[in-house]
C-alpha cells in the first residue's frame, strides 16, 4: 500500500517511515511544489487542507499531519501557529523561553497534540484521529536530536527532554507516533 505524506519536513517523513517499517505500508515524500495554506483553525482542519493538497497534486491517496505545541500558561499558545511563532527553531525556543521567563515550574505544563488524517486521491476523509504528549517547558534547552521545540519539551517520566531522547525512544511515547500508529492499525485493518 502506497500513502503519499503531505510534508516537506524531512524529520518527520524519517520519522514516519522508521514508525511503519516493516508493515507493508510506503510512505512516499512529496515531490515539487507544496504551499498548502493552512488556515485551518484546530490541528484537523489544517492536516486535512494539507491532505487534500498533497491527494490532488500526486492522485493518490494521502495521508497528513498538523502538530504543534500547547503551553498552559499561554492559553494554549503557540498551537496551530507553533511553525509560525518565529522564523527559525532557534528563535522559536528563545521567545517561547522569554514568554515563560516569570512562570514557575509547576505551572510549565505543556503539550504536543498531533492529528493525522487520511483522504482519498478524490479529497474524501477516510480516517482521522488527534493524539498529544504531556510534558513540561524546560527553563533551557538540552540535547540535539529531534527538531522544533524538543531541545526545551521537558518528560519528567524520562528526566530528559524530547532531544535527549534516540528516534526509537521518541517514536515509542510521541503525539505524532501515537496519532500515526492509530492510522496505521487502520489502515493495516482496511
Ligand atoms: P506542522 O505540523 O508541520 O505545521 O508544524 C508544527 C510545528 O510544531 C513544527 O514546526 C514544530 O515547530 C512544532 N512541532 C511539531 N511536532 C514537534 C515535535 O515532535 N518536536 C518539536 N516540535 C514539534
Amino acid at each position: 500500500m502506497k500513502l503519499i505524506f503531505a510534508t516537506k519536513n524531512k524529520n518527520k517523513l524519517a520519522e514516519v517511515q522508521d514508525l511503519l517499517a516493516g508493515t507493508g505500508i510506503e510512505i512516499l515524500g512529496i515531490e515539487g511544489e507544496f504551499n498548502p495554506e493552512e488556515n485551518g483553525e484546530t490541528f484537523e482542519e489544517n492536516a486535512l487542507i494539507k491532505a487534500r493538497e498533497a491527494a490532488k497534486i500526486m492522485n493518490m491517496p494521502a495521508i497528513a499531519d498538523d502538530s504543534g505545541l500547547v503551553v498552559g500558561a499561554l492559553g494554549g499558545r503557540p498551537g496551530v501557529y507553533s511553525s509560525r511563532y518565529e522564523q527559525t527553531d532557534e528563535k522559536r525556543i528563545s521567545k517561547l523561553l522569554d514568554e515563560l521567563k516569570n512562570t514557575k515550574a509547576e505551572e510549565r505544563s505543556a503539550r504536543f497534540v498531533c492529528s493525522v488524517v487520511i483522504v482519498s486521491e478524490k479529497g474524501e476523509i477516510l480516517f482521522s484521529t488527534t493524539q498529544t504528549c504531556e510534558g513540561q517547558i524546560a527553563f533551557s534547552p538540552t540535547g540535539y536530536e529531534g527538531f522544533g521545540y524538543d531541545p526545551i519539551f521537558y518528560l519528567p517520566e524520562k528526566n530528559a527532554t524530547m532531544a535527549e531522547l534516540t528516534m526509537e525512544e521518541k517514536n515509542k511515547l510521541s503525539h505524532r507516533s501515537k496519532a500515526f500508529k492509530k492510522a496505521m492499525e487502520w489502515l493495516l485493518r482496511s
